[in-house]
This record gives structure tokens, sequence and C-alpha cells, in this order.
């Protein structure tokens, strides 16, 4: 774990969905940036095969077994976060599930169960976690949404809803609890290799088109994602709230570049 900087020193950051792909990222990100790290997901064993790298490499973690969409677990585990590490200071919420389909097919249980974690997820954990940050007056809450809040996926109606929502609701929390001493921001990551997108880059030619997409050439990783994170949960973002941060190599702003153009007409 290359040490980032010590703009999370002493902290304690809790960060969901920290078992795979960007939340890991995260996680790691996290901890090389001087955090306490509770990394929270619903697979037992990737939460702590995380929590087993960052304290083996002198940091220190705790891995818990969580289901963001049930309140209870949440409440569980932040009182286990709270007794192990300190209070959160941090909360990145990040789990997500995919399904896929189209809209006017789209399981009513698919949907639902979407919604539940992708959503709801992040309003429970905020819920929760935000208690003793407000009782501190201090704390800081970033949520990882989507460049699909606004340029939506084929056939991931609820994923991009649900992203949609989250700016919403990081508006709301900035607005609700800004004068309570806490900010919130959003990260949205355009198309970043993990394990849930592991198969969209497997075939070369896909690969291709899609790398071609972005204006700096490469898909991203979840590191770049975590420097995006830590940046928004430290002290150096200490007046940034209700704020918007795409990290996606100029994918977003490339609709021009994907359709064919007409000669120059001012090439000197
Ligand atoms: N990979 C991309 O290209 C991309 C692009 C934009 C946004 N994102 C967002 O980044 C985040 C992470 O995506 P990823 O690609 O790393 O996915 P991933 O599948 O690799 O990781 C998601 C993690 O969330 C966990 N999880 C799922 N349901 C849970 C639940 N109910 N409770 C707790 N944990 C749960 C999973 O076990 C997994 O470890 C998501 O919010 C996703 O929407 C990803």
């Amino acid at each position: 774990m290359d040490k980032l900087s010590n703009d999370l020193k002493g902290k304690v950051c809790v960060v969901t969905g920290a078992g795979s792909g960007i939340g890991r990222g995260i996680a790691l990100a996290c901890a090389a940036a001087g955090a306490k790290v509770a990394v929270l997901d619903i697979q037992e064993s990737h939460a702590a095969e995380v929590a087993g790298l960052i304290n083996g490499d002198g940091g220190q973690a705790m891995s818990v077994v969580c289901n963001v969409a049930e309140e209870d677990s949440v409440i569980a585990a932040r009182a286990l976060v709270s007794n192990q590490l300190g209070t959160a200071d941090v909360l990145i919420n990040n789990a997500a599930i995919f399904r896929t389909g189209p809209l006017e097919c789209f399981a009513l249980a698919d949907w639902n169960a979407m919604l539940a974690v992708n959503f709801t997820g992040y309003f429970l954990c905020c819920k929760q976690f935000v208690l003793p940050m407000l009782k501190a007056e201090s704390g800081v809450i970033v949520n990882v949404g989507s460049l699909s809040a606004e340029a939506v996926v084929p056939n991931m109606g609820p994923y991009s809803a649900a992203k949609a929502a989250i700016v919403a609701l990081t508006k709301q929390m900035a607005v609700e609890w800004g004068p309570r001493g806490i900010r919130c921001n959003v990260v949205h990551p355009g198309m970043i290799e993990t394990p849930a997108t592991a198969a969209a880059y497997a075939n070369p030619e896909s690969r291709a088109a899609r790398v071609r997409a972005v204006p700096l050439g490469r898909i991203g990783t979840p590191e770049d994602i975590a420097e995006a994170a830590v940046f928004l949960a430290s002290d150096r973002s200490a007046y940034i709230s209700g704020a918007e941060l795409t990290v996606d190599g100029g994918f977003g702003r490339n609709l021009f570049g994907l359709v064919p153009r007409l000669p120059d007409t001012a090439r000197s």
C-alpha cells in the first residue's frame, strides 16, 4: 500500500461495498491516506480479504458483513464500527447491484431489489452513520454515483434512476446537514474496469470501442475513483458540499466525438 498522503490521518472511514472493485480501491486508498477503515460488504470473505490487506500492510481496518438495504443490518454495523474503530468521521456509500433488461419487461422484483440497494441503501447508511456526526457537528459523506445519473444506460432503468436519485439525496443532505457541520458530495465514475464490468472488457473489439470513446484514451481504474473520493473525504475539500465530481477521462463530454464529422474549414 503506497502512502497517498496523511489527508485522512486518524479518521474513521466507513466504505460500503468495499469488498470489490471501486469500493475496494477506495478502502485501500483511505487506509493509505492514514484512515482507520471499516470495510462493509454483504460478501463476508471479500470484506475480510480487503481488511486483511490493510491490516497486513500496517494499517488499521475491520471487516463488517452488512446488507445496506436492511436498516437493522446497518444499525448493527454502526455499533460494531463504533466499538472497534470509533465513531465514523467519513461515510462513503458505494455498494450496488447490477441487473439489466428492457424497461417494458423489467421484473418488479428486480426493479425493487435494485432501488433497495442502490438508492435506499445509500439513504439508510447516511441516516444511521450521520447520527454521531451530527452530535460531533462534523462529518463527511461521499456518494458514489455514476455518469448514468445524467446519460442513462440502455436497459439499466432502475440503475440510472437510482443514480439520479442519489444526486438529489446528496443535495438534500448538503442543505439539511450543512448547517450542522456535515459535508456531502457525489463522485460520478465513468467507465471503470471492475469485477462488475469485466465482461464488457473481455472482448478486445468491445474494449477498443470503449477506449476510443474516452478522450484520455483509457478505461478508468478503481484507483482513479479512489483519488477523488479521498479528496472529497478530506479537509482539502473543506468548502465543497452538494457538488458532483465526474471522473471519466472526458467520456461524458464526448458526444460529438462519437459521430462522423465534416472536414475542417479553418485549418491554417
Ligand atoms: N464499474 C463502473 O464502470 C462504474 C461506473 C459508474 C459507477 N459505478 C458505481 O461504482 C460502485 C461500485 O461498482 P463496482 O463496479 O466496483 O461493482 P462491484 O460489483 O465490483 O462491487 C460492488 C460491491 O457491492 C457489494 N454489495 C452488493 N450489494 C450489497 C448490499 N446489499 N450490501 C452491501 N454490499 C453490497 C458487492 O458484494 C460488491 O463487493 C457502484 O455504486 C456503481 O454503481 C461503477
